[in-house]
């Protein structure tokens, strides 16, 4: 990587400016000039240097504000700064720090400090544009993948709702005509059809809530009520399993997009269900907070190691745990997003064997930005 660049020196005395450029200009770098803070700050924001040598005792804008506002303006933030000064205090090198200043050189100065720091500072910057080039190449890709993946998923949202269709024609009008076996076969293809198509509008759903483009219809809504709804469909699957949901009194009413919450509700309990034993014990519990509102699904399953509470919110991400996952990842990322785009909050307390409880905290009322877009993690 060539070490030379862009060098400004920001110097009111024009002495010092002769100087470092008697110092620098067999190291092949190109020098700028600026003879005042004010017009350092402009030069840094329109030639955009590699590095900046900036004097500290200047009139007017002394050397730490300039160090400041360059620091406190992302077009310049990234740029280093080496402060040029006879303070050699520490609280004057606090100061500098304070200010954001990358470096030190100190008065008078010496060559072989100077052309090593500024090639150092130099240096740094390059690795910090190519590590920002880079990162800039993969959010190209990362949404070049999602596009992608967008696509696909739409148009398999059509054939597999009208292989599902099929089956269930099929399913309808053969139904006198099928021995146990082939029934047993046509209804594995619309179990699994029905999982399939489950999976691409979790993901069509995700994408959408992490583009702010899910549009929350809010209505107010009794939370027990809500909660019942998203369990029903689910006690089919409870078999020897029970389910408590106590009922608050007084009741809860929250604002909030009722299909979004119901299907937070029903993923936490269809989890619940899914990863507790044939003695297991789930309970649903709503708590009136200041303006808001906690409900929980606790369980008494195997428990999640504490240190991978934070990924399993993640899409794609399931515990790593004795027991085996049984799905593909999506359900809390999606609860997080659909909470997070009503501005409120969503946690798991467990450890391994010793059950776990989901909590989500939704606000009663829904502020101005609710439903605005939230990157999953
Ligand atoms: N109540 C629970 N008890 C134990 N582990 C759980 C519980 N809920 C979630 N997990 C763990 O967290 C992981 C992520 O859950 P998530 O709901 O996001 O995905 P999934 O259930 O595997 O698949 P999907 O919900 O997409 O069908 C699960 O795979 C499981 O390992
Ligand atoms: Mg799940």
């Amino acid at each position: 990587m060539p070490l030379n660049g862009k060098v400004l020196i920001v110097d009111d005395d024009s002495y010092v400016c002769a100087t470092m450029e008697a110092l620098l200009k067999n190291e092949g770098h190109e020098l700028i000039f600026a003879s005042s803070g004010a017009e350092g700050q402009a030069k840094a924001l329109a030639e955009r240097p590699d590095v900046i040598l900036l004097d500290v005792m200047m009139p007017e804008m002394d050397g730490y504000e300039v160090c400041r506002r360059l620091k406190a303006d992302p077009a310049t933030a990234a740029i280093p700064v080496l402060l040029v000064t006879a303070l050699t205090e520490r609280k004057e090198r606090l100061k500098g720090i304070e200010a954001g200043a990358n470096d030190y050189l100190t008065k008078p100065i010496d060559a072989q400090d100077l052309r090593l720091r500024v090639r150092n500072a130099i240096y740094t910057r390059k690795l910090y544009d190519q590590l920002q080039q880079s990162f800039e190449q993969l959010k190209e890709l990362e949404a070049l993948r999602d596009n992608l993946t967008h696509m696909i998923v739409h148009d398999m949202r059509s054939s597999l709702g009208s292989v599902l269709g099929f089956a269930q024609l099929l399913k309808a009008s053969a139904k006198n005509k099928l021995d146990e076996r082939e029934a047993n076969f046509l209804n594995k293809v619309e179990r699994n059809t029905n999982l399939l198509l489950d999976m691409v509008i979790s993901l069509l759903d995700i994408s959408r809530l992490e583009a702010g483009q899910m549009p929350l219809r809010m209505n107010p809504c009794n939370m027990y009520d809500l909660a019942r709804a998203a369990i029903q469909p689910l006690e089919a699957l409870l078999g020897s399993r029970t389910i408590d949901v106590q009922r608050p009194e007084p009741p809860i009413t929250v604002v909030c997009d009722i299909d979004l919450t119901r299907r937070v509700v029903a993923n936490l309990v269809g989890n619940a269900i899914k990863y507790t034993g044939d003695d297991g014990l789930i309970q649903v519990h709503f708590e009136a907070l200041p303006q808001a509102v906690k409900v929980s699904v606790t369980d008494n399953g195997p428990g999640i190691p504490r240190e991978q509470h934070k990924r399993i919110f993640e899409k794609f991400s399931q515990a790593r745990t004795e027991q085996r996952s049984l799905g593909v990842g999506l359900g809390l990322a999606f609860c997080k997003l659909a909470v997070e785009a009503h501005h409120g909050s969503i946690g798991v307390e467990s450890d391994v064997g010793k059950g776990s409880t989901f909590w989500f905290i939704l606000p009663e009322k829904p502020s101005e930005t609710a439903g605005n877009g939230v990157k999953a993690t």
